[in-house]
Order: structure tokens, then C-alpha cells, then sequence
């Protein structure tokens, strides 16, 4: 596998990143099943939940979707706190995964395969739509996601997602002190790829966007931004997952997550 920076389409994007979750996908929940907890909603690698930081707003009796759902956790600690929550997902293994664990635990999240510029929902079907670390760095397309997301809320509805935080793409993805020294330019918007080297196809992509394209694109889709998150490393933390770490979260933002309102 060999990494260039170039430009993705968005079928490209989707073509790719399906097969490589459903390859990655049992050992992504056999590594990190245990910390993101069976029913837990957790936002990043720092480990907040939505239950500290209160993103969603009230979630009983609302009807939620999460897109790029994966085995479903959040959802189901919004179904535990009385929501009716369904997830969506590029990756017919992170479902499979999603419903083993709604077999163990007894708590069912309705799912359904497919992709975030293609919601297969009606008009204001939802009173909130999140992803947390779901599909939206994995987009091309990412105007249509998010107009997509504001087609399915209702007005005045909550949309709220977490990602890589944006200065994050100026550094070397490595958990280390070698993580720490800006090495490309935080506007250079060329996507990130993964090419087999034996196919010459693309494998594995994710976009970047800096934190004033998220702010055009949520009001140009029609919302207003409430929040922006960004969630302190803990002093006690010292769980790696790729490039976030103690080393690299003490000093540097590795995860923002935006909350906006419809209308
Ligand atoms: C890092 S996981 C996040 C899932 C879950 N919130 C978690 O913390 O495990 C990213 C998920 O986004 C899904 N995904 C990637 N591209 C997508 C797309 N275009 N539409 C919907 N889901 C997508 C992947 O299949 C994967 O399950």
C-alpha cells in the first residue's frame, strides 16, 4: 500500500472506503469494541461522552439517525435513553457487528446500508442527525451530505458530528513526538489515499476540510452553529488510537465536534 495526496472523486471515495471498512471492521471493534462500550456514545479518541457533553440536547421520544452508525453504540445509548434511534452505514460488516451486539445486549438499533449523500429517508423524517466520527471525513461529496442531513431534519432540528479536528492535517499522523512538528500546509485540501500497490486502485481516502469550510457549509445548508466542541485530553488518558495519543492531546486538539440547528 503506498500513500499519495490527489484528488478523489465521490464514487471513487465510496468505492473505496466500503470494502476497506468491511475489511477493517472486526479488528476495529476487536480493538476499540471495549472502549466505545456496547451501549456507549462516546465522540473521539478523548473519550468524551454524550452524556458530558450534552451535544444532542434531549434525545426521549425524538426520532435520531447517526450516519456512519458502525456497530451501532451510539445508537444504542440513545435507545437507552428513550430515543428511537436508527443508524445508517457504508459497511455491511460494521452492521454485521452492529447486530451481534444487539443480540448480546438485547437492545436492537434498526439499521440500514448505505451512504451519506444518499439518505434513503423522507423529507424531515428526524429531530436530530449525528455522526460521530461517522462518514463525513470519508465523503467527497461533502455539500451533498450535508444537504442531504438538512433534508432529513425536520426545521429547527439538531445536526451534530465529530472529526478529526481540522489543524490535525498539518502534522504527520503519528502518535509521537514526531506528530507534533507541522509538516503540509493546513489548507492544502487534497485528500488523503491509500493505493494497492499490486491493483493501482484506490483503497482507503479521507477529505479535509478546515474549520471556515465547515462553517460555510453548515450555513449554506441552512443551519446555525451552536457549538463547537473541542474536548481536552485528560491528564489520566493514555489510550493510543492512531495518530491521538497523551503525547500528541496534551498539546494539540485531535478531535472537534460542531453542533448546529435547522432553520
Ligand atoms: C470511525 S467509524 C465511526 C462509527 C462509530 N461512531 C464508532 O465510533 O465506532 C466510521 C464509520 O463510517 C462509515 N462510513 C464511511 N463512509 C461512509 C459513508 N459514505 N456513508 C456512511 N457511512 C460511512 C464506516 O463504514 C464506519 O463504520
Amino acid at each position: 500500500m503506498r500513500v499519495e495526496r490527489r484528488p478523489v472523486d465521490e464514487v471513487e471515495s465510496r468505492s473505496a472506503n466500503g470494502p476497506d471498512w468491511d475489511r477493517y471492521a472486526d479488528e476495529y471493534q476487536a480493538t476499540h469494541g471495549s472502549f466505545l462500550g456496547d451501549a456507549g456514545f462516546v465522540w473521539g479518541p478523548e473519550g468524551l461522552t454524550e452524556e458530558e457533553a450534552g451535544v444532542l440536547g434531549e434525545v426521549a421520544d425524538r426520532d435520531v439517525l447517526e450516519v456512519g452508525s458502525g456497530a451501532g453504540q451510539c445508537c444504542r445509548w440513545v435507545r437507552s435513553r428513550g430515543g428511537r434511534a436508527v443508524g445508517l452505514d457504508l459497511s455491511h460488516r460494521q452492521l454485521q457487528h452492529s447486530r451481534r451486539i444487539d443480540d448480546h445486549t438485547g437492545l436492537t438499533v434498526p439499521v440500514v446500508l448505505g451512504t451519506a449523500t444518499h439518505l434513503p429517508f423522507a423529507d424531515g423524517s428526524f429531530d436530530v442527525v449525528f455522526s460521530s466520527f461517522g462518514a463525513l471525513q470519508f465523503v467527497s461529496d461533502i455539500d451533498r451530505a450535508v444537504a442531504e442531513s438538512a433534508r432529513v431534519l425536520r426545521p429547527g432540528g439538531r445536526y451534530a458530528f465529530s472529526i478529526t479536528h481540522p489543524t490535525r492535517w498539518m502534522f504527520p499522523d503519528d502518535p509521537g513526538e514526531q506528530g507534533l512538528t507541522a509538516s503540509q500546509p493546513y489548507w492544502d485540501r487534497t485528500p488523503y489515499v491509500e493505493v494497492d500497490d499490486e491493483t493501482g486502485e484506490v483503497a482507503y481516502v479521507e477529505h479535509h476540510r478546515t474549520l471556515g469550510d465547515w462553517v460555510s457549509l453548515l450555513a449554506g445548508a441552512g443551519f446555525r452553529i451552536t457549538r463547537l466542541v473541542e474536548p481536552e485530553w485528560p491528564e489520566e488518558h493514555d489510550r493510543v488510537w492512531g495518530g491521538w495519543s497523551r503525547t500528541r492531546g496534551l498539546l494539540t486538539p485531535g478531535t472537534a465536534i460542531f453542533a448546529a440547528d435547522l432553520g
